[in-house]
């Protein structure tokens, strides 16, 4: 145990599935593999401040922006209670934790994925100061494995552009348990690939991912969506590596449309695309068509639109966004953001 208090502040980004996590069983375990590239301007940068205590508990302070923020306490008690056999040290400590995200507030972009990822890092980097004896290896799977405690896909945001998370059957060291980066090499058009984030609606969250996920429990479609991931990160790896762009554009908006197919054919059931959403896909499609741009949507569980585009036709599409896609958008927002790298040390 260290006997003198500390403080570490990491970065980690958002991510975006292009095969989608939706559905999972106890303790945090996808129901399906998922795969995502990881962003590199939407982030979130968490201070950890630790102080060493005589008596074992759990024990922290949360702050959002210097601010005292209390709304956050139960999910974060919740994942220091999941993560306290795994990491007995962290009883030790008194916590502050405090954050900041890149992106703007309540814009609809979800921060749990890099707010965990950010958090889990500074974990392990406690962990190291207590424990040096392990590998980069292991403290990377542990970082990514408490992520995945903290909120399922963060575990795909501490390390690697492109991250597989969940058993496939088709990648090699695939886990359940933890994200990986994705092991082959990847053609070059999908280098520094770019995501614009089109803000279409920043309101709260209809249907939060945990009782999205427990929607598919008893899904008339469950078992065919399941199977259907992977055959589809099967086909992704194939596409990943021979640069077949239109091949990936068909996979990556059928994903995306079958996210929300299940939340339309659920019970309860739910419309999570305004018609904004669907205003910007018509204009994508037809722009990709007139222009003769492999440019493709994606969706989270929300209303928002992410443009993906080569590098290559950053000018075109960014232009094409600014100038006919933000019309579309809540306020006009939009974020252009791009393939990044994971969680880093300040
Ligand atoms: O990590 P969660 O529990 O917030 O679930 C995220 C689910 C989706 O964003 C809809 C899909 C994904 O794979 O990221």
């Amino acid at each position: 145990k260290l006997t003198n208090k500390g403080s570490f502040t990491f970065s980690a980004p958002s991510n975006i599935a292009l095969v989608k996590y939706w559905g999972k069983k106890d303790n945090q375990i996808p129901a399906n593999p998922s795969l995502s590239f990881t962003l590199n301007h939407c982030k979130t940068i968490t201070t950890l401040q630790f102080e060493p205590k005589t008596e074992k508990s759990i024990s922290f302070d949360l702050l959002f922006e210097g601010q005292p923020k209390e709304s956050f306490r139960p999910k974060i008690q919740k994942y220091f209670e999941r993560i306290q056999d795994l990491c007995p040290y962290t009883l030790d400590y008194y916590f502050t934790i405090d954050t900041k995200n890149t992106f703007p507030h309540s814009s609809g972009i979800a921060s749990s994925a890099s707010g965990m990822a950010a958090l889990s890092a500074n974990i392990i980097a406690l962990e190291k100061l207590v424990n040096p004896h392990q590998t980069e290896d292991y403290y990377l799977q542990k970082a990514s494995l408490l992520a995945r405690l903290g909120s399922g896909s963060a575990c795909r945001s501490i390390k690697g552009n492109i991250v597989v998370w969940g058993e496939t059957g088709s990648i090699e060291n695939s886990s359940d348990l933890f994200g990986a980066e994705f092991p082959y090499e990847v053609h070059a058009v999908f280098q520094n690939y770019q995501d614009s984030i089109l803000l279409v609606d920043k309101g709260e969250k209809q249907v939060s991912s945990t009782v999205g996920h427990e929607l598919m429990h008893n899904h008339p479609f469950a078992t065919q969506r399941f199977e259907q991931a992977h055959t589809n990160i099967s086909q992704l790896k194939d596409i990943l590596k021979s640069g077949n762009l239109e091949q990936f554009i068909a996979l990556v908006e059928s994903e995306a449309l079958t996210l929300h197919a299940m939340m339309m054919t659920s019970m309860p059931y739910f419309i999570l695309m305004k018609p904004n959403t669907l205003e910007i896909i018509n204009q994508i499609w037809k722009f990709r068509e007139t222009a003769n741009v492999p440019v493709c949507f994606t969706l989270d569980a929300g209303a928002n639109v992410h443009v993906l585009y080569p590098e290559k036709y950053k000018t075109e599409v960014q232009s094409f966004i600014e100038n006919q896609l933000s019309e579309h958008c809540q306020n006009g927002q939009f974020i252009h953001d791009e393939m990044g790298f994971g969680a880093k040390l300040i």
